[in-house]
């Protein structure tokens, strides 16, 4: 059970809140704002009690320095539309410009500070650092579920030094996803794609003998496929990584977790990117030809496989969905999975954001988590220190 806004007293104080307003951003416009409007329950509790919210983020990764492109400000802008008030951005985090900005607040007064990883300190999570940041206010709370799988100086150091406790936002992804971490139904599917199987390795390895079966697409198949032999043309693969798509796959058969792999791939001539496509087997890919989305068959033995499962874990897509028709993989699985009975928790702002688009956000049985990596890291079992620092006892 974790301490939450119920159990701190917030009424009229100064109230630093960890948010997660890692947003994607193009020509400086967000163009996804789901994290924002997230964060609203926890912003309206706290402004119902008269509290100074003091909002802490990070944006993008500018490794410990002041990368202009990655300031707040329009995280600010588009806050401030949605609540429909004031939201005051500051140029620094720390020190004394802020603390006497924040001297002058008034209950119900919103500010929000500048990207906290510009400071080296927060990713290194600096003790210092962290007593600066919670200087500022008179309790804690963390509602950046998304962050939670990094113990930063924010997201973890400051909950030492002041009365903690988790947002909504935090509370309800702990409830959702512990459905699925503590007690899934089975079968139990976990589908992966995105691009590099780097970043995946992880949560396969957590997942292996946890679910019954793996749908894997996107880039991560290919460097599989690769790694058993076959012919994948001149498709994504991540070579660093064939030894360990070797032993990922050897585990996987030791435990008998299932890994299906793409049969077929719609793929592109890389000369002439987009303009002529192909279906091909996804273990004869010739050379020249990049596979972009799983084909049909794949589609359908996919679809087969939700269609009997009871839990599913989603995350990144299976094609390159941003440019149809290499969408068609991750649509119509998709779609198989709001007609199925499953439970299916859909991670990461890509996945989410694209089945978003296509109109699946209100299928009762989807449940759309606001993390990516810190989603799988949860319901694969690891102990994410930002979330036990705030369990009550
Ligand atoms: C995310 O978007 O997954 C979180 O905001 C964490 O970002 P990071 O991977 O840069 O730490």
């Amino acid at each position: 059970m974790l301490r939450g806004l119920r159990d701190l007293d917030v009424a009229r104080r100064r109230v630093l809140v960890r948010v997660d307003y890692n947003v994607p951003l193009k020509d400086g416009r967000i163009t996804d704002d789901t994290r924002l409007r997230e964060s609203l329950p926890t912003l309206e509790h706290l402004l119902q009690h008269h509290a100074k919210i003091i909002l802490v983020s990070h944006l993008g990764r500018p490794g410990g320095k002041v990368v202009p492109e990655l300031r707040l400000d329009p995280i600010a802008q588009r806050l401030q539309e949605l609540l429909r008030r004031p939201v005051t951005k500051l140029n620094d985090c720390i020190g004394p410009s802020v603390q006497s900005a924040i001297a002058q607040m008034h209950p119900g007064d919103i500010v929000l500070l500048e990207n906290v990883r510009f400071y080296p300190e927060e990713e290194a999570n600096d003790e210092n650092f962290a007593k600066e940041l919670a200087r500022l206010a008179d309790c804690y709370v963390n509602d950046a579920f998304g962050t939670a799988h990094r113990a930063h100086a924010s997201t973890y150091g400051v909950a030492k030094f002041l009365p903690s406790a988790a947002g909504l936002l935090l509370e309800r992804e702990v409830t959702m996803l512990s459905r699925v971490r503590e007690n899934p139904q089975r079968p139990f599917l976990a589908i992966v794609g995105g691009a590099k199987l780097k970043d995946k390795i992880g949560v396969l390895q957590d997942f292996i003998g946890k679910v019954d079966a793996f749908l894997i697409g996107g880039g991560v198949a290919f460097t599989l496929l690769k790694a058993q032999g076959a012919r994948v043309g001149s498709s994504l693969v991540d070579e660093k990584m064939l030894d360990e798509a070797h032993r990922c796959l050897k585990t996987a058969r030791e435990h008998g977790t299932e890994m299906v792999l793409p049969q077929d791939v719609r793929a592109v001539r890389e000369s002439a990117v987009g303009a002529e496509h192909t279906i091909f087997p996804a273990r004869e890919i010739p050379d020249g030809w990049q596979g972009w989305d799983i084909g049909p068959q794949t589609i359908q033995l996919f679809q087969e496989q939700v269609v009997r499962a009871q839990t599913i874990v989603w995350a990144g897509p299976l094609g390159k969905f941003e440019q149809p028709p290499f969408d068609t993989g991750t649509r119509e699985v998709a779609q198989a999975i709001a007609r199925s009975g499953a439970f299916a928790v859909i991670g990461g702002g890509d996945t989410a954001a694209a089945l978003q688009r296509e109109g699946l956000a209100g299928a009762q049985n989807i449940y759309f988590s606001t993390g990516g990596g810190a989603t799988l890291e949860f319901i694969g079992g690891r102990k994410l220190l930002p979330i036990e620092i705030l369990r009550k006892g």
